[in-house]
């Protein structure tokens, strides 16, 4: 029988599950309610309410400058739609690198104020203190290895990686490190399809890729990409369902030209 079909709440337990019976697990980043409803609405197993909110949401080059704050915002938006998804939520960058006794607090706070039911942070060896004390109060937490955004400083470019050797080995290490403090899955982001694979059978915990391949254990995608609003970022790995922009800017520019017409409002759309 399937585990995702009959599940009225996704939890951290259900999505283990998924992943023993081999179920692929479907997720997506919302940042605001109203998609957020849709989304959970359609069925998808996680919403990640992705630090990408700076990126998407708020217009930054990188995911760098969103506040604690502003995730928090995003977050409890999120929240108050959704019914059955489980809903993860970026710590965003400066918040728990530092020193463990801070990320602690910052997850503290993204659980307190919005309601949400886990929180990701990237990285792997260099913030096992922060993950280890996050987990220690209760608190789910999600690792993300491969490409991390909040590091795009320190590696220059958002090319694919852990194409050589050293790096494959140092990704499959802390994919295993991350299993033992208790992280109840891994976003795996822009590594080949083969180590992405072999990651996720080296680990009873769900690796989620996105730009990983199919042999991971379920896929994430930012909606607003795969959505087509977004139409500067067009990687390999994205696949678009819509054209959203396209199909906004034809609403758009109908409507301006019913008002211009006096088209709109007709007598029916007035009181
Ligand atoms: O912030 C985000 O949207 C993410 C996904 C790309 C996994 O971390």
């Amino acid at each position: 029988m399937s585990v995702h079909k009959d599940v009225k709440v996704v939890t951290t337990h259900i999505l283990s599950e998924m992943k023993l019976k081999g179920e692929k697990i479907a997720m997506l980043t919302a940042y605001d309610y109203s998609l957020a409803r849709l989304v959970d609405q359609a069925g998808v197993d996680v919403i990640l309410v992705g630090d990408s909110a700076s990126n998407v949401m708020a217009g930054y080059e990188t995911t760098l400058p969103i506040t604690l704050d502003n995730m928090i915002y995003h977050a409890a938006s999120v929240v108050r739609a959704v019914k059955r998804a489980l809903v993860v939520v970026d710590l965003p960058f400066g918040t728990y690198q530092g020193n463990s006794k801070e990320a602690l607090n910052s997850a503290i706070r993204i659980m307190k104020e919005t309601g949400a039911h886990s929180v990701k942070l990237e990285g792997g060896a260099e913030v096992s203190e922060s993950i280890t004390r996050i987990l220690s109060a209760g608190i789910p937490v999600m690792g993300h290895l491969g490409l991390t955004p909040q590091s795009i400083h320190k590696f220059g470019t958002y090319v694919v990686r852990a194409k050589n050797k050293e790096e494959a080995e140092r990704l499959k290490n802390d994919a295993k490190l991350l299993e033992e403090l208790g992280c109840f899955g891994i976003v795996i982001e822009k590594v080949p399809a083969k180590l992405a694979k072999e990651v996720a059978l080296s680990v009873k915990i769900p690796v989620i890729g996105i730009g990983a391949g199919g042999g991971v254990d379920g896929q994430v995608l930012v909606l607003h990409d795969m959505l087509g609003i977004t139409q500067e970022f067009s990687p390999r790995f994205l696949r678009r369902y819509n054209n959203l922009a396209a199909e906004i800017d034809g609403a758009v520019k109908s409507y301006i030209n019913d008002v211009r017409t006096l088209d709109f409002p007709n007598e029916k759309e007035q009181y």
